[in-house]
């Protein structure tokens, strides 16, 4: 096939693969927004290069022809979770979402393969929209955790490097580390509910953060400097005492005083515009 062939037949899954992190980003930040652990760690995408598309061909017999129809992976998500128990979580989000139509799932994490591999796959039909119109076409998002990932980037470079001809001590030693994965998941797991809370107190906390200095900024526009000042360096002493209990008390002390001097200031415009 001629490049400007394969560039057009890839157009469209480069678009698909665009969209799809920036939605399952989204995802990420939702929660984040909401101050809840997310079940997403991070989002990345790629096209399957030509050359690797044309040797998966060659490998299982596909024609060039029906390559979009025998190769799952030519749009291809990752999605990494922190612990095992949020892939369960991620896959029910992709299930219920109404721009995506599951194909098939792989569960690589119940039953590693002979590889060590382990990871989770939901094909999905995905529709772009391009000049031309709705195109509708496969995406494999592959769901692991840290991890999971750790080893199969460190296995996929030796899978480059020896090709088929890995030795066998290597294979081997390889197995173990995904049993060794495999277990470091599962102790990661035992300490995941403490883990969520610790990452939970730090978005509260910051969150209080934000709006303690809002609340500073704006008493700055409406409040006597020296005053001001002062309520700053008492938060600073707050603030290193490292105590929520008495960052939310000053924060909701804040709110207030805030609250004082917008009536104040509303009064006294009133104020002015009943003297003209
Ligand atoms: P088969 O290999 O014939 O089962 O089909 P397939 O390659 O289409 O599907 P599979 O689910 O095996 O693999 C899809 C993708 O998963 C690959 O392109 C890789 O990204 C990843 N993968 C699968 N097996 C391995 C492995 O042993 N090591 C690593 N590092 N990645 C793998
Ligand atoms: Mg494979």
């Amino acid at each position: 096939m001629e490049t400007q062939l394969w560039r057009e037949m890839l157009d469209p899954y480069r678009l698909a693969v665009d969209e799809l992190v920036v939605k399952f980003t989204h995802v990420k930040q939702e929660y984040q927004d909401a101050r809840i652990y997310s079940p997403i760690e991070s989002v990345t995408g790629r096209v399957k290069r030509i050359s690797s598309i044309l040797d998966k061909a060659h490998r299982k017999g596909v024609d060039i022809e029906k390559i979009e129809d025998k190769i799952e992976d030519i749009a291809g998500v990752r999605i990494i979770c922190q612990f095992v128990e949020d892939i369960d979580t991620v896959v029910d989000i992709i299930r219920r979402r109404s721009d995506m139509i599951v194909k098939h799932e792989k569960d690589y994490i119940t039953k590693s393969k002979k590889s060590g591999y382990r990871s989770y796959h939901v094909i999905v039909f995905y529709t772009v929209q391009t000049i031309k119109g709705p195109k509708n076409l496969e995406v494999e998002i592959q769901i692991r955790t840290l991890a999971m990932d750790f080893w199969a980037t460190i296995e996929h470079s030796l899978q480059y490097k020896y090709k088929e001809n890995m030795p066998e001590e290597l294979r081997e030693r390889l197995l173990s580390a995904s049993d060794a994965v495999g277990k470091l998941d599962e102790e990661m797991g035992s300490v995941r509910d403490e883990i969520m809370d610790a990452q939970n107190t730090n978005r509260r906390r910051a969150k209080v953060v934000t709006d303690i200095l809002n609340n500073i900024e704006n008493l700055y526009h409406i409040a006597n400097e020296r005053e001001v000042t002062k309520i700053q360096n008492e938060f600073f002493d707050i603030y290193k005492r490292n105590d929520m209990e008495l960052l939310n008390r000053f924060n909701k002390q804040l709110d207030v005083l805030s609250e004082t001097y917008n009536a104040q200031s509303i009064q006294s415009l009133a104020g002015n515009f009943m003297d003209i």
